[in-house]
């Protein structure tokens, strides 16, 4: 591999957009092929983000030697097909989340990776972000006691259409796989990735999918994540860590770039850092260079398991995917 190292864009959606304009901020990377499904979309991106090379098909794009990763930007229902295409072509992958529809998928992409060898790692991005880097630093040097209640929210207003990802149960619609993740994988990152209860109650609208839910995890020691999702109304965002002897409060956690720290009467510790897509690419960048075949910060362990919790909450709130 080369000091440099390029990335494969597979799908020119509209969070394939963001990934690209943020790896221009990454040292080494360099964004170098999208695939389409049409040619002529494939190369409108190309030309947007100054990469010399445009494919009509993703097949393509995992055939060329020259890529060094791909990223994995298609709707949920499709990051099974795409990422096992991609891993048995040879191809570490970055697979936006969710990972999959569900935890079968997700156990069969990681029995690839692990099969032929190949990196792979789910885009759950907040997750490197140095924000949420330092709340963990914190939790770990216990400035907030022993944590014991998490409050998380990803609530926003999408406009209903039930053509469109977020409405179509066919592209695994709904807020829970969208946006709930992101509460459930804080949550995981604070107390751990294995509750020992899970309690969910949903509103399904008329296309089928959670339209908003609300979840307690509850866990061995007692503690307890309270958690929102909706896609019907802009929420706070914010997650709030009570612990024994502090809080920590992460506005816009899954895209933070301040959180508090408050530990007794003085003013809170105030962290700030910035935002964006690269830290997540850093890390594909380091683990493929050291030959790792998995994070060390997002372990597929961990992923699967957030899959099962999913799961779960699917089970009680009675939303199967016509896919399944
Ligand atoms: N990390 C984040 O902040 C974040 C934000 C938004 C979304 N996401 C995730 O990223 C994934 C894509 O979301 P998005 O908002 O970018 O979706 P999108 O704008 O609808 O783009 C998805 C792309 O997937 C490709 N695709 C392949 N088969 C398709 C099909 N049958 N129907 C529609 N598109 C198809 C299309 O690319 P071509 O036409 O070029 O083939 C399409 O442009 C989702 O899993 C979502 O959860 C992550």
């Amino acid at each position: 591999m080369s000091e440099q190292f390029r990335w494969g864009i597979l799908g020119a959606g509209s969070i394939a957009r963001k990934f690209s304009g943020d790896l221009k901020r990454l040292p080494g990377a360099v964004c170098y092929a999208v695939a389409s499904r049409t040619l002529e979309k494939a190369r409108e991106f190309a030309d947007e983000f100054g990469m010399p090379v445009a494919y009509g098909s993703y097949q393509a794009l995992i055939d060329d030697p020259k890529v060094d990763a791909i990223y994995v930007a298609t709707p949920h229902s499709f990051h099974m097909e795409h990422t096992m295409a991609c891993l048995k072509g040879g191809k570490p992958v970055l697979c936006e989340k969710p990972f999959a529809i569900n935890a079968a998928q997700a156990q069969a992409m990681i029995d690839t990776s692990r099969t032929h060898k190949v990196f792979l790692m789910e885009a759950m991005w907040s997750r490197f972000l140095p924000v949420n880097l330092q709340v963990r630093q914190w939790l770990s040097e216990n400035r907030i006691g022993t944590p014991l209640f998490l409050m998380a929210d990803f609530g926003f207003r999408a406009q209903p259409n039930p053509e469109s990802r977020l409405f179509n149960p066919q592209l695994g619609g709904g807020g829970l796989l969208d946006v709930g993740i992101y509460p459930i994988s804080y949550a995981a990152m604070v107390f751990g990735h294995t509750p020992t209860q899970i309690q969910a109650s949903a509103w399904l609208g008329s296309t089928g999918v959670d339209e908003q839910a609300a979840m307690i995890l509850t866990h061995a020691n007692g503690a307890q994540a309270l958690l929102r999702t909706g896609i019907r109304v802009s929420t706070e965002q914010t997650v709030r860590i009570e612990g024994t002897q502090g809080v920590i409060v992460v506005p816009n956690f899954w895209h933070a770039t301040e959180a508090f720290l408050y530990t007794g009467d003085a003013s809170p510790v105030h962290f700030t850092a910035e935002s964006g897509y690269h830290f997540e690419a850093a890390e594909v960048m380091h683990c493929v260079r050291a030959g790792k075949l998995e994070s060390d910060a997002l372990p597929l362990d961990e992923t699967l398991a957030i899959m099962r919790t999913m799961d779960e909450i699917r089970t009680q709130i009675q939303l199967t995917y016509p896919m399944e």
